[in-house]
């Protein structure tokens, strides 16, 4: 169910927003841990027109809700639509998590890039900040986020691939504004090698379909390796079936997605019980539904 602002139910205090937003699946992982918390709200998708976003809020705030998450292509109105802006929004120059407080002010959060770091230490038991990282689509939406997140974590060496190289350098320069210009490399996406490489994310979208070609040569693979793919449905792209058959170690995108929800929840009720758990379970029955 999609809803507008103008028939938000009662009930709700807590919704995504996106143009389109049908396909969110936010309810499925926020509605659970309400639940799971004895909140007694909903979580709802509202869609929201191009250039429609500060007004939003402003509707959203004078009906007493809570917070909202933004997707695509809210991230970036939202930006410029709050009161107050959380650093590490800034860098990444997206919000994707609203909280309303009490004085009717919006404070603007981006949880993408701390769901990841969370992500990457519950999968493979191993802080961010000790990695050598490769980010394939450096110059996409996600990849962007992972390497602000990476770059302020300060990894100790960063390579930044993408189809577009163009944008790959247009992130380095971006995060060479606080990490050190000399532990950044740009790499063609067919000149990689994985030689200095601890941690492999793929943050393309390549992947996703059965037909797409893997990016990295299967033989480039070695058990040194960490690889983390975004994409989580499938649950195992052909990438991680390669890398995992040569032994490395290897996570999908799923705990991303629950630990930026989380981490989400945690600005909306500090202090509550931890709701992955009812998080994983929500998503975990949509996607093996749909
Ligand atoms: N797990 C999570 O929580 C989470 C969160 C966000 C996104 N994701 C996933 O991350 C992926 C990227 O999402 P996004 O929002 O960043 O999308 P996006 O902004 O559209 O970026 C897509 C990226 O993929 C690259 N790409 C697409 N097709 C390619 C191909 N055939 N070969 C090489 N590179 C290719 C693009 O390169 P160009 O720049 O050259 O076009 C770009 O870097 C999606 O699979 C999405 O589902 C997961």
């Amino acid at each position: 169910m999609v809803y507008s602002l103008d028939d938000l139910p009662t009930g709700a205090k807590l919704a995504v927003i996106g143009n389109p937003v049908a396909h969110s699946l936010s309810p499925e992982m926020h509605n659970p841990a309400l639940k799971a918390a004895g909140i007694d709200t909903e979580y709802i998708r509202v869609l929201i027109e191009n250039g429609e976003v500060k007004t939003a809020l402003t509707r959203f705030r004078d009906a007493g809700f809570i917070g909202i998450n933004c997707t695509v292509p809210h991230k970036f109105d939202a930006l410029e639509s709050v009161d107050h802006l959380d650093p590490q929004a800034k860098r990444l120059g997206a919000v994707n998590t609203v909280v309303f407080a009490k004085d009717g002010t919006a404070s603007g959060f981006n949880t993408d890039g701390p769901g990841f770091a969370r992500a990457i230490t519950e999968s493979f038991g191993r802080k961010l900040s000790d990695l050598r990282v490769l980010i394939l689509g450096a110059g996409g939406g996600a990849g962007r986020a992972v390497a602000v997140q990476c770059a302020t974590e300060g990894v100790p060496h960063l390579t930044l691939a993408n189809r577009t190289t163009a944008k790959a350098e247009t992130v380095a320069s971006e995060i060479s504004s606080y990490y050190p210009s000399d532990q950044i490399e740009i790499t063609p996406l067919d000149h990689l090698d994985l030689a200095e490489i601890d941690l492999v994310i793929n943050a393309t979208s390549s992947g996703m379909k059965p037909e797409d070609a893997p990016i990295i040569p299967p033989s480039a693979f070695t058990s040194h390796h960490l690889v983390y793919d975004m994409i989580y449905a499938p649950s195992e792209t052909k990438l991680l079936a390669d890398a995992s058959a040569a032994g490395a170690s290897t996570a999908n995108g799923l705990s991303m997605l629950i630990h930026q929800g989380a981490i989400a929840f945690e600005h909306w009720f500090p202090g509550c019980s931890d709701p992955t758990s009812a998080m994983r379970q929500g998503i975990t029955s949509a996607l093996s539904a749909s």
